[in-house]
């Protein structure tokens, strides 16, 4: 039997990652006219099946995986359950928010494994591997329609490309997880180029999707976008060691100002075009960020 990681870190990855698919596969939903129900179908055909996922790897891993995870943050934060309230309520799309008290009793830490519990787990990379084929070519579609203007949806260009960047390291995850057990030594710096351009395109859409009138918010996160393209910048140019100090008090501060912007559309005290679950969703993103700086 390989390692034990590799199993937890399986579990760890789809608690992470299967939910954010699910949520991209809402937002595509969401953003669609009546112009294209078939891809809105397709969108929300995913959502399901990333939802199925998500609700096993939640079955399979009380118990198992790590505290530092299960404290961060990036799996479930104490706004995930209002916003997907408010946000079905919003849309009329069906949420599945069992999962997420499912995960709130969650607990850890490195126990029970077994050979069947390998299987399964197993079962659920191969599964997680042909639905992240499926969804990373729908997403594909989408952006070349879009970006050939024969297609409109509510969805930024940048953002449906920002969800296929996201949707792509998951998927070379868990092919790391099936080919090596693990998912290995990365290059810190690639890691952290890649979730500091995550971070900088977040402040850009935070700013364009809020209220025109949210003059300060919006100086904010322009803020926020022009402090990440520098540490981009610097992270692509050369192997800072410092970096990582730079990168995690950035972090933090936007995790701060996430976590704000989420209460304050739960609580309809910012305009703007910002779901809640999708304010919740990058605050998330940034939660995962801060535990990888800080493993
Ligand atoms: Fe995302
Ligand atoms: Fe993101």
């Amino acid at each position: 039997m390989p390692t034990d990681n590799y199993i937890a870190e399986s579990l760890e990855l789809h608690l992470f990652f299967g939910r954010i698919m699910k949520e991209h596969s809402f937002f595509l939903k969401a953003g669609f006219t009546p112009a294209n129900p078939h891809f809105a179908a397709k969108a929300e055909y995913y959502k399901n099946e990333f939802e199925r996922l998500l609700s096993q790897a939640v079955s399979l891993s009380d118990g198992i995986i790590s505290e530092k995870v299960l404290d961060s943050g990036e799996i479930v934060t104490e706004f995930t359950r209002i916003a997907e309230r408010q946000t079905e309520r919003l849309t009329g799309i069906r949420i599945d928010s069992g999962i997420t008290d499912r995960e709130l009793r969650l607990s850890c830490c490195n126990t029970g494994r077994n050979t069947e519990m390998y299987l399964r787990v197993k079962n659920m990379n191969r599964k997680a591997l042909r639905l992240l084929d499926g969804l990373i070519m729908l997403k594909e579609e989408i952006l070349d329609k879009v970006l050939s203007c024969r297609m409109f949806t509510m969805n930024y260009p940048l953002l449906i490309e920002h969800i296929l960047r996201e949707a792509k390291l998951y998927r070379k995850y868990v092919r790391m997880l099936e080919e090596n057990g693990t998912i290995g030594i990365q290059s810190m710096k690639e890691t952290e180029c890649f979730w500091n351009r995550i971070m900088m395109e977040h402040a850009l859409f935070i700013r364009g999707l809020l209220d025109p009138t949210e003059t300060e918010l919006i100086k904010s996160a322009n803020a926020f976008a022009e402090d990440y393209a520098a540490l981009l910048q610097s992270c692509n140019n050369a192997q800072n060691k410092a970096l990582t100090v730079d990168s995690r008090a950035e972090t933090l501060k936007f995790r701060d100002f996430k976590a704000a912007g989420t209460q304050g559309i739960e609580s309809c005290k910012i305009r703007s075009l910002i779901l809640p679950l999708l304010a919740d969703h990058v605050l998330r993103e940034a939660n995962h960020f801060i535990r990888i700086l800080e493993s």
